[in-house]
């Protein structure tokens, strides 16, 4: 499998670097509050699973699924939620987990989509963020790093469903895509 990767983006040691530098930013906001820190399947898996391991404050975690469709009829897209999470977030300080924000038009709805269920604070923690990509404008509250306008995999992100086990972030070769 590594051997489909032409070359690394993120590596193994900046993964942890940004897993400890985002979990003590998330731990010092959050030291006086319990956020509930939900994370987005599947890509999710791999970050928030080592990021978690940096917060050191009180949390709760939950899960929720969404498909996108990014040629929908609005400028923003919409989504559909296929496993919604099982708390009750109403009142409540929320993060939402990703691996990467790229149109932005995911987040976009998810974060309207929490607005509406009235939580107290909805904010954004991406490991890969691609500014590049934007179909509508946003900015995380927490990113590990900005990438360039590349189709990358590997740590949760996927080509047809495999490579999200990879330790790290990287470039597949063009050949793997012509298979
Ligand atoms: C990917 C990624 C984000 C979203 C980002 O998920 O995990 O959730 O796309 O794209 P956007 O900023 O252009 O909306 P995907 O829908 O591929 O599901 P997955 O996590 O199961 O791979």
């Amino acid at each position: 499998m590594k051997n489909d990767i032409l070359k690394t983006v993120v590596s193994v040691e900046e993964i942890d670097n940004i897993c400890k530098r985002l979990g003590a930013q998330i731990s010092e906001d959050y030291k006086d509050k319990k956020p509930v820190v939900i994370g987005l399947l599947k890509g999710c898996l791999p970050f928030m699973s080592d990021l978690l391991k940096y917060i050191t404050t009180y949390v709760t975690l939950d899960y929720m699924s969404v498909s996108s469709y990014n040629g929908g009829t609005s400028s923003t897209g919409a989504i559909t939620i296929k496993r919604d999470i099982e708390s009750n977030v109403e009142g409540k300080d929320i993060i939402i987990v990703d691996d990467i924000i790229d149109t932005a038009i995911t987040l976009t709805n998810i974060v309207e989509h929490f607005k509406k269920k009235n939580v107290k604070s909805v904010r954004i923690c991406t490991l890969l963020d691609k500014p590049s990509g934007r179909v509508v404008p946003l900015v995380p509250d927490y990113a590990g790093t900005i990438i360039p306008n590349e189709f990358v995999v590997g740590y949760g992100l996927d080509y047809k469903g495999f490579y999200r086990n990879l330790p790290f972030v990287g470039v597949l070769k063009e050949e793997v895509y012509k298979k």
